[in-house]
């Protein structure tokens, strides 16, 4: 099946089933989604409405990575839209002193994100707020961690250019921003694709962003 298909039945199952394995990938789970080896857990309390996307983590290789591409330290607020357990800004707060935000829509999600950061002792820079990160206010973001969908990835790039400063960094584990090229690709050992791109003075002229705002001027 083709890669699109599948994330395509990843998408519409989310308000179903949430996964509780470690180490897989977005597309591994899609592909395997109905077979009996799965281990589906019904989430016990309701999100206010379904995610776009089910929870996977991102493995802790790739999330080091991740960080390190972004060139994270300790003067970064970072944001995770879609934060899961909150690994991306727990590990930039321990490990750079950087602040941070992550953003879920399900509360299961958001309560275990704050048993972590309290694990790692770092409430004082990191607060998990349940939110739907289409409506968030992304704007004091000088990094943006994404590993959400290639769809949602897309429909997120308007915001983007318009919330966040030019030179914000955003990193997105294995998926694009369609035709917003990024300015640096990254494959990890694992075989995790990092995407790389700072916010640009201009909206790329390519984009149908740019030709919005040119003919609201
Ligand atoms: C694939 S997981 C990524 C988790 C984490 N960023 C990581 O890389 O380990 C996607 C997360 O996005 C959350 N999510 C899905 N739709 C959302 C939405 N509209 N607003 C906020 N969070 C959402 C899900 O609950 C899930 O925890």
């Amino acid at each position: 099946m083709l890669k699109r298909q599948m994330l395509g039945i990843l998408a519409v199952t989310t308000g179903v089933i949430g996964i509780g394995i470690t180490g897989w990938s977005l597309e591994t789970q899609s592909k395997t989604q109905n077979t009996q080896s799965q281990i589906l857990v019904q989430d016990t309390q309701q999100p206010e409405r379904s995610p776009d996307v089910i929870y996977v983590p991102t493995p802790q290789p790739v999330v080091d990575e991740m960080l390190e591409l972004a060139k994270v330290n300790k003067n970064d607020v970072i944001y995770d839209l879609g934060s899961g357990d909150g690994r991306l800004p727990i590990t930039a707060a321990s490990k750079y002193g950087a602040r941070g935000f992550g953003i879920d829509i399900n509360p299961e999600r958001i309560r275990e994100a704050n048993e972590n950061a309290q694990e790692a002792g770092v409430t004082d820079r990191v607060k998990f707020l349940q939110q739907d990160l289409f409506t968030t206010d992304i704007s004091d973001a000088s990094v943006v961690t994404l590993y959400l969908l290639p769809d949602l990835n897309v429909k997120l790039r308007p915001k983007l250019f318009q919330q966040l400063k030019p030179g914000t960094r955003i990193v997105s584990h294995d998926f694009d921003m369609g035709d917003w090229k990024p300015d640096r690709t990254v494959t990890t050992a694992e075989g995790s694709t990092i995407y790389y791109w700072v916010i640009p003075e201009n909206i790329p002229a390519n984009l149908p962003e740019a030709k919005a705002t040119s003919s609201a001027k």
